[in-house]
């Protein structure tokens, strides 16, 4: 979704700007745009497609001495909602006075009131997004108040889930709220800043503050800021957080894609995974025992972890458990009551359907525990208990590695409370150095770069896998299709004959999951129905069997764990498909990391 970044310090604001939209550009973009105040006078310049198309503008117009250095800054790379993708639309926005610029997250609901309401005021507007009223309200504000006060009317009309930065020429204020929409705030020692998510400035500082909604900061200086809450309007003295994230672990370093380097750091993220702290791990441990029964909501791949742990749970717990996507979760909410547990899966904690999934919970005095990737994200900060899955920063849209800490933290969850974390812990130890070994064998790359090369031409591809390997399909099916443009459809192993089977024709590719446990025959059963109907059959399994037409052999592991190793080739398949197809990996086309809008 879209990505906010602001500074005010003493260094080079436009660098700062550029490169924190750069980080942000997994968030999903389609236009983007900067305004910098420099010595009285501002810079403002936007451009559609790619931050680079802006990066080039700002340099074209620095060489023609055009534009100076700055020293306070906004920056903003859009996801169309209201208003479509062009210059006029891309933020920042501004008042009539061209003093007031406003780059925002989310979407204001009432913006059609309030422009009626502005226009009849003889406000001007040019473009057709929701969030030009909110420059040209302060603007009207600031008319009898100073430029917080200003802000904090403005905000407090605004009806939906917002992240907003204004920046007020006149005084070189800038100020930040959030309402459901991610805003976290940077302490440089030559600066503060505003962002989205916090590589934006990682490469800067370290220091965090997490807001809450209803937060207000207003920045004075480089150094000098205030926060108030708007809900309670209190002036709060909030916590300085240390982020012990590596800035190198969010950039990409020697390989070409986020993708591929995230994908290597598949085994290191399971080990990490199995870092929960004991205490709350108890806890989690002591609310499932104590639950009427256990529900999952997640989105995408998170979802998919989700079903996972309803597997996990219900066959190996022998707990009842319930999983939805978190849109349809009010459907499930009825049959729940404060006996039951949620436990909401999100790599960012900030996808937009759990969050509203877990505060309908809350009302019900649910508990909600939460899997989280993203320290200090939204979902953190809402639930009873977190367990952090420890991935570290996930920038490739598609989710690898964050994939496989949710499931090592949900197996961590199982065995510990059948009492027997230290197993957990060490089969998942182990199936980390196995993948490692896996990643470095020349042959098994070059073996899936091969099967790549044969499936990028594939218009249709099937998938099966029966009990685990159910889950896993459809991760499988949703990395393929998101990644390669390739439509794949899953299917539990047993479900393919009862209808699809008709699409199967000579040379379909099928994938077929397969792992050591009592379903294993059914599903080579499954496979040689395919393929008597002319299937192309590619396994991906423990053992190769010697009537497919292709085989990926992956370290043999108790059932439960075979997601992990199952899903391995495929995140490779995707990646190298995608690059035969000339498609970027890291932002397909349409997608956003993280789904903050409805
Ligand atoms: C798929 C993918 C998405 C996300 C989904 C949930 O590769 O990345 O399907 O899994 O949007 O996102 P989080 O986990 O951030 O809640």
């Amino acid at each position: 979704m879209c990505g906010i970044i602001a500074y005010k310090g003493e260094e080079n604001v436009v660098q700062i700007i550029i490169d924190g939209l750069k980080h942000l550009e997994y968030r999903g973009y389609d236009s983007s745009g900067l305004c910098i105040v420099s010595k009285n006078k501002t810079f403002l310049i936007k451009k559609t497609g790619k931050i680079d198309n802006l990066l080039e503008e700002v340099e074209k117009k620095q060489k023609r001495n055009e534009m100076t250095e700055g020293e306070i800054g906004i920056g903003h790379s859009r996801w169309a909602t209201h208003g479509a993708v062009t210059e006029v639309n891309a933020h920042p926005h501004f008042s009539c006075d061209r003093e007031i610029f406003v780059v925002h997250n989310g979407i204001v609901e009432n913006y059609e009131s309030l422009k009626k309401e502005l226009i009849k005021k003889g406000h001007r507007f040019v473009s057709q997004t929701d969030t030009e009223v909110i420059p040209h309200l302060i603007e009207e504000y600031r008319k009898n108040n100073t430029f917080v006060a200003a802000c904090e009317k403005t905000f407090q009309r605004l009806k939906g889930l917002f992240a907003i930065v204004a920046l007020d020429k006149k005084t070189g204020e800038i100020i930040g709220t959030r309402n459901g929409s991610p805003l976290v705030m940077g302490i440089g020692e030559k600066g503060l800043f505003l962002a989205s998510d916090i590589p934006a400035f990682l490469d800067k500082t370290n220091r965090v503050i997490f807001l809450d909604d209803g937060d207000m900061v207003h920045i004075i200086n480089g150094e000098e800021y205030k926060i108030k809450n708007l809900i309670s309007k209190k002036y709060l003295k909030k916590k300085i957080n240390i982020i012990d994230w590596d800035k190198e672990e969010a950039e990409k370093g020697k390989h070409p894609h986020f993708m591929i380097k995230e994908i290597k750091e598949i085994p290191e993220a399971i080990k990490k995974a199995t870092w929960q702290d004991k205490k709350t791990l108890q806890s989690v441990v002591n609310l499932i025992k104590k639950s009427s029964g256990v529900f999952f909501v997640g989105c995408g791949t998170a979802g998919h972890s989700c079903l996972f742990g309803q597997y996990a749970f219900s066959s190996l717990l022998g707990k009842r458990t319930g999983f939805s996507a978190a849109s349809e979760f009010k459907n499930f909410l009825p049959a729940l009551d404060k006996s039951a547990l949620l436990i909401a899966v999100s790599q960012s904690g900030e996808t937009i359907d759990t969050l509203e999934a877990v505060k309908k919970a809350k009302e019900k005095e649910i508990k909600v525990v939460s899997l989280v990737n993203v320290m200090g994200s939204t979902l953190t900060r809402i639930s009873d208990y977190v367990l952090m899955i420890n991935a570290g920063p996930e920038k490739c849209v598609l989710a690898t590695k964050s994939y496989l800490s949710q499931l090592a933290v949900i197996l961590l969850i199982v065995f510990s409370v059948l009492g027997q974390e230290q197993k957990g812990e060490d089969r998942l130890k182990k199936i980390s150095r196995e993948l490692h070994q896996l990643f470095e064998d020349k042959k098994f790359i070059s073996q899936i770069q091969k099967l790549a090369k044969q499936l990028s031409s594939a218009e249709h591809i099937f998938t099966i896998g029966r009990s685990y390997d159910y889950p896993t399909a459809l991760e499988t099916a949703l990395k393929i299709k998101e990644g390669c443009y390739i439509h794949t459809e899953a299917f539990a192993g047993g479900e393919l004959k009862h209808g699809v089977i008709a699409l199967i024709e000579k040379g379909t590719p099928c994938i077929v999951h397969l792992s050591k446990s009592e379903e294993e025959e059914n599903t080579l059963i499954n496979a040689m129905e395919l393929q008597s109907r002319g299937a192309y059959i590619v396994g991906i399994g423990p053992e190769k069997k010697k009537d497919f037409d292709y085989f990926i052999t992956v370290p043999e592991v108790e059932e439960a764990f075979s997601p992990l190793v199952n899903i391995a080739p495929i995140h490779l398949l995707s990646y190298y498909i995608a690059l035969e197809k000339g498609i970027d990996p890291d932002k397909p086309r349409n997608l956003a990391k993280s789904v903050t809008v409805k």
